[in-house]
């Protein structure tokens, strides 16, 4: 299946970077390898790392950034390990890095990836097919009050208490095997003037379980601390999120490095030593532009946030 995704925000996040000659840059979330091949181009010096926890995505953009020969080294794991992929690679610190987060419209419509409601396969949503776990893993073990909890975190879905009653009642009889199996669950959880609203009645779901197998969340933190840790002065990092909940860790992770003493007001000199570590560039989170909400329908939700390591 050819590898199609359309880059979001892309002209935005690369003039971000402020793409330097002879600059290392690092794209945390590799895919098709839009963002890379457009940091690439900028610069005929600049050197880019790509990285992805998705083998599938390695390979699509290897045979892409080709033609940049070895400038382009791709690399098959998790960007939350940043720093170890970097000092294998003996560099000390980058110019640059953008992540493009969630997942590809290449993974959302290969049908046998089971990350779409759209498409009937068996449930699975691993980025990383080496992963241990999947979502059939999910829906049919998690406890009822765990399935309400991830539904209700990560999908923001309020009919989440009942449509993990119906899972659990559904894979008393049989296990709940494929994707369009679950679909059918969540219609029939939701009652029907509710499935009315708010796009896809298993949207939400789909979005929580995949959250879930991924672990998209837990890392995400600490990786944009990583990432701000292994710039040079005056690099930048852009990240683009697709819905509130990553944004709202990104926002918090930059405001926290971007804060310096913490000790109280009364205390006459500074005993913490802390020292702000990055100036956030967007105060506000830069969104799509008219003409690509209109092109791109996936651009829909898109924020992207710039730091400046100081
Ligand atoms: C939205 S796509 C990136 C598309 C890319 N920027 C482009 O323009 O072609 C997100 C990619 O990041 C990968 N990904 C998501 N989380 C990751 C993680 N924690 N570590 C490595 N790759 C990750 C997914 O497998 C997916 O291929």
């Amino acid at each position: 299946m050819e590898f199609k995704h359309i880059s979001v925000l892309l002209n935005e996040s690369v003039d971000a970077l402020n793409i330097t000659d002879g600059g290392t840059y690092v794209d945390g979330t590799l895919g098709g390898g839009g963002h890379s091949y457009e940091i690439l181009s900028r610069n005929n010096g600049a050197k880019l790392i790509g990285i992805d926890r998705d083998s599938e995505a390695i390979a699509a953009a290897k045979e892409r950034l080709s033609v940049y020969g070895d400038r382009v080294t791709a690399v098959n794991r998790n960007f939350c390990e940043i720093k170890s992929i970097l000092q294998e690679l003996n560099i000390d610190k980058i110019d640059g890095a953008v992540l493009d987060l969630g997942v590809s419209s290449y993974q959302l419509d290969n049908g046998g990836r089971g990350f779409s409601y759209m498409h009937d396969a068996r449930l699975d949503m691993r980025m990383d097919k080496n992963a241990e776990k999947t979502a059939y893993d999910i829906v049919n073990s998690y406890a009822c009050e765990e399935l309400t909890r991830i539904f209700y975190e990560y999908g923001e879905e309020k009919w989440s208490k009942r449509i993990a009653e119906f899972i659990i009642e559904a894979r008393e009889k049989r296990p709940v095997e494929t994707t369009f199996e679950l679909v059918d669950i969540i219609k029939a959880a939701i009652p029907k003037s509710a499935r009315l609203e708010g796009g896809h009645p298993a949207k939400r779901v789909f979005q929580a379980i995949r959250i879930e197998v991924n672990d998209e969340l837990s890392i995400l933190e600490n990786a944009v601390k990583d990432f701000a840790d292994c710039l040079k002065s005056g690099g930048r990092l852009a990240v683009i999120t697709f819905h509130s909940l990553e944004d709202r860790i990104v926002k918090k992770a930059y405001k926290d490095l971007a804060q310096g003493c913490t000790c109280p007001k009364e205390f006459p000199i500074c005993v913490c030593g802390r020292a702000p570590e990055i100036k956030i560039i967007s105060k506000k989170p830069v969104l799509p532009s008219q003409k690509e909400l209109g092109d791109n329908s996936r651009s829909k939700s898109a924020k992207l946030r710039i730091a400046e390591k100081l």
